[in-house]
């Protein structure tokens, strides 16, 4: 414990002479989480790196994420614990392959998820988050083709929200969410039938979430889709005193801290993600000392992106 305390104080320390933010995603290490400035999701974090008065900022998260923050501030100094922590989902597209997509469909409006790499980005007319994505494409006038990348699950929770027909999906998926399945939820449904179900739309098993309800064996109010920000607002609102939980594991600390009350459990335990978990305490303390890895993005690249990005941080609450 003692050790835990000169740690923390000596990251806090180092963060001051560097005059540095620490933001941490909420699927990072617990230790991570409490010692950063804040805590949030993809969207929540990019819109406190776009308006701290900080010069550095560090990012306890993914290497995308970190990118969208130098995106955003190009005159700051960005550092990631460790550069190699990467993103499935991300890689799932090339700018490339979107270039050779967007030929197929003239005139679409291009909707990116922010899992995505600063070059596909670049190819981007509204990058979006899970928190936002449904705004956002309501956002686009009906008549118009939108392109949405790379993410299928939440690709298809879009369209089934929004009810768009001329919205195409790219066949790309998160690892880790996508591993988390429906025979597995409805199997714990069944086991805790007076739980609520928050399921990230990356998930799987968010198409068998609808079904459960749809057929009864859940009551369709505990089924909840939702952004990992926006589990934190429902925790603190819903009655229930479980909640099973379909996402990154990480997420289960903030959810207890946020309601100590209620008896917060993963759908699937084995999903973390190793890209997340990169960042140690260890990692992040050299980070502090040595001012690395720090992220560059060839500035036409994030000339070319800030307008998408922008859009995303401007949209939805
Ligand atoms: P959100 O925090 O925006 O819900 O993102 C989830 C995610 O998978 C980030 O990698
Ligand atoms: Fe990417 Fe999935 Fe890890 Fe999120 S949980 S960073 S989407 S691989």
């Amino acid at each position: 414990v003692q050790a835990d305390a000169d740690w923390a104080r000596e990251i806090r320390a180092l963060a001051d002479e560097r005059d540095a933010v620490l933001l941490a995603h909420n699927y990072q290490l617990p230790e991570i989480q409490d010692v950063a400035d804040h805590t949030g999701d993809s969207l929540a974090l990019s819109r406190i790196a776009a308006s701290s008065s900080a010069s550095t900022i560090v990012f306890c998260g993914v290497h995308f994420m970190a990118e969208t923050a130098k995106i955003l501030g190009p005159d700051k100094t960005v550092l990631i614990p460790d550069e190699r922590a990467g993103c499935s989902l991300a890689d799932s597209i090339t700018a490339e392959q979107l270039r050779a997509w967007k030929a197929e469909h003239p005139g679409a409006v291009v909707v990116s998820y922010v899992n995505t790499t600063a070059d596909v980005k670049a190819e981007t007319d509204i990058c979006c988050t899970s928190s936002n994505a449904v705004d956002v494409v309501r956002s686009i006038p009906a008549d118009r083709e939108v392109l949405f990348c790379p993410d299928q699950f939440l690709g298809a929770h879009v369209k089934r929200e929004t009810g768009r027909d001329n919205l195409h999906v790219w066949a790309g998926e998160c690892h880790v969410h996508a591993g988390i399945n429906g025979p597995e939820l409805a199997e714990r449904a069944a086991a805790n039938p007076d739980a609520d179900l928050f399921i990230h739309p990356e998930c799987g098993c968010a198409t068998s979430a609808l079904y459960l309800a749809g057929e009864g064996t859940v009551a369709a109010e505990r089924v909840k889709i939702l952004s990992t920000g926006d589990m934190l607002t429902a925790a603190r609102d819903t009655g229930a005193r479980s909640v099973l939980v379909a996402t990154e594991v990480g997420m289960l600390h903030q959810l207890r801290k946020a309601a100590p009350e209620i008896d917060f459990r993963a759908v699937n335990d084995r999903a973390s993600c190793r890209y997340m978990k990169m960042i140690t305490p260890a990692a992040l303390l050299r980070c502090l000392r040595e001012g690395a890895d720090e992220v560059h993005v060839p500035s036409d690249v994030a000339d070319r992106a800030r307008a998408s990005v922008e859009r995303m941080i401007a949209i939805g609450k």
